[in-house]
């Protein structure tokens, strides 16, 4: 009888998520066995937890240990401390996971930290990518105070870009300061000026529609999430006076199959083990309480990422 559990949705329980024993993973010849130390939620799984039938394992974002390396020799050897990236079901005591998805973590770097690189960390880092080298650009980061939004100011920043950072309310303002923001707009709309190479746009709505008529000549606004709204207007006379103006759709899970998961997770490590970018875990909890954290990350009552920890 195995003694592994995971997170399942259950949709009697309260917040839909439960822990329940789940069989032991049987790894691929390219997969390594992890045991999970750990994980980081967002906002994508929870939204899908809250509609999945009983019996869906979300989870994304895990950290541990390799205790098998891969029977095909790829990857971290048993023993190293590893992040890593599932398309679902990571949310587990023990997981298998193939080694392209998988990065060795630097000593100084925590599994907390860790945890929070697969989805926001790498979200951050390939969707600023799709602005090409960003020193001296001016860009935007909207959602600034949500976990990818903290990563992409950051990255922003160490890029060597001018970074404005769009947040709700004046009060976040000091914190995206600290962050790196140079400039901070407020509200849910961006104004017209000034006008931005790149945006990274997360909020959807008003602030897409009203981010599209910001761009710069050859401007790119990469859209990839929808908190506030999906469906948007805008004005299009605006959007292509600019000229050569990009709208770019961006799904991790698509940009990955042109570069592996562990590069980008490999870099976020040396990142923060050099203490150029720090992980903002603002709330850390024991996995038990996945529930009650997965309803406080929707309702926003927390800025950047909630990590649950396994014994
Ligand atoms: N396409 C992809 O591959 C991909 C990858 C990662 C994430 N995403 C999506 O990108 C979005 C951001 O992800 P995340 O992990 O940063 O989420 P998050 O941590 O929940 O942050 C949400 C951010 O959006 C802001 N926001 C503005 N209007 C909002 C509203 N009406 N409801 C909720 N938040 C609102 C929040 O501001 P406050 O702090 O003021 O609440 C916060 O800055 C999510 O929609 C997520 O599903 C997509």
């Amino acid at each position: 009888m195995s003694d592994n559990r995971a997170v399942v949705v259950d949709p009697e329980a309260p917040g839909r998520l439960v822990l329940r024993p789940v069989a032991e993973p049987v790894p691929d010849r390219g997969e390594a066995l992890v045991r999970v130390r750990a994980l980081s939620l967002n906002r994508g799984e929870v939204r899908r937890s809250g509609m999945a039938p009983a019996g869906w394992r979300p989870g994304w974002d895990l950290a541990g240990e390799v205790t098998r390396a891969a029977a095909d020799g790829s990857g971290p050897r048993a023993g190293a401390r590893v992040v890593g990236l599932l398309p679902e079901g990571a949310w587990a005591a023990r997981v298998a996971v193939p080694t392209h998805a998988l990065a060795e973590l630097p000593e100084p770097v925590t599994f907390s930290q860790a945890a929070t690189f697969p989805v926001a960390g790498l979200t951050a880092l390939l969707a600023l990518a799709r602005g090409g080298p960003l020193l001296g650009h001016r860009v935007l980061v909207t959602g600034a105070t949500g976990g990818v939004g903290d990563f992409a100011v950051q990255l922003a920043r160490l890029g060597g870009a001018h970074v404005t950072a769009s947040a709700r309310r004046a009060d976040q303002e000091p914190m995206l300061r600290q962050l790196g923001a140079h400039a901070v707009v407020v509200g849910d709309e961006i104004p017209p000026a000034p006008k931005y190479d790149l945006v990274v746009e997360s909020v959807g709505g008003r602030t897409l529609g009203t981010a599209l008529g910001a761009l710069e000549r050859g401007g790119v606004c990469v859209t990839l999430g929808v908190s506030a709204g999906a469906e948007v207007t805008f004005d299009a006379r605006e959007f292509f006076f600019a000229g050569r103006t990009t709208l770019y759709g961006f799904y991790l899970f698509k940009e990955l199959g042109s570069e592996p998961a562990s590069v980008g997770l490999r870099r976020l490590a040396e990142l923060v083990a050099a203490g150029q970018l720090a992980p903002h875990v603002s709330l850390e909890r024991p996995w038990t309480e996945v529930a009650q954290v997965a309803q406080d990350l929707m309702a926003r009552r927390f800025p950047g990422k909630a990590v649950l920890t396994l014994d």
